[in-house]
């Protein structure tokens, strides 16, 4: 950090902005293998929210891979590096008041918990999409895993790159077990109890 780049703190607040929406601001971070359920469960859960008036932004792995993130491969530097811009992002939408909702495989626990560290208690919610790998692999949505099975795609998680599952999720789904709207209603019983929604 430049020491000549001092912090500016302006009359509005995250507080203030906060306070002129009728629920708090936090991260839903999905994390989970490829074809987990991730952007399913996360898409469903940010309709229902809108429905209920809740300021909402999803941030998506493949979205954010076609602009802020286009630079970057799937080493796990480069994963490293993903997650920590997404991470920012979802802490600038955090401090806009936003119930924010990320779809990242983000594999590793380390950058997790730095994502947590952004923000404040309470802020984080941590949903593992707990779906086992050889149900991932049967789904192929996007036939990646035959791809990477076939050594045409490197690093592919779960194949020839780690996942380390999370230690202590706020919120573990397996979506091969229950339909799309118990997980949406489980979340958003999580929501009201923690009183994020209302
Ligand atoms: S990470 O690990 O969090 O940085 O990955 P993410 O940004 O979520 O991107 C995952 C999506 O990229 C596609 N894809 C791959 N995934 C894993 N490993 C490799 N090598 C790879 N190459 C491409 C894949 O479509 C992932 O999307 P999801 O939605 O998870 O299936």
């Amino acid at each position: 950090m430049d020491e000549n780049i001092v912090w500016h703190n302006y009359a509005v607040s995250k507080t203030s902005r906060s306070e002129q929406k009728r629920h708090k601001p936090c991260i839903l971070w999905f994390t989970g293998y490829s074809g987990s359920g991730k952007s399913t469960v996360a898409g469903a859960l940010e309709s229902a929210l809108q429905q209920l008036g809740v300021h909402t932004y999803l941030l998506d792995g493949d979205n954010v891979r076609h602009g802020l993130c286009r630079d970057l491969g799937f080493s796990d530097a480069d994963r490293v590096e993903n997650i920590r811009r997404v991470g920012e992002v979802a802490k600038l939408m955090v401090d806009a008041g936003l119930v924010v909702l990320t779809a990242f495989i983000s594999p590793f626990q380390a950058e997790r918990d730095m994502v947590r560290a952004l923000v404040g208690d309470g802020e984080f919610i941590e949903v593992f999409l707990d779906t086992p790998l050889d149900v991932c692999e049967a789904r192929d949505p996007k036939g990646l895993y035959k791809k990477a099975r076939a050594g045409e795609i490197k690093h592919f998680t779960g194949i020839d790159s780690s996942y380390e599952p999370p230690l202590a999720p706020e919120v573990r789904i397996d979506t091969s077990r229950g339909q799309l709207n118990d997980s949406i209603q489980t979340l958003l019983s999580y929501l009201k109890e923690h009183n994020i929604i209302g």
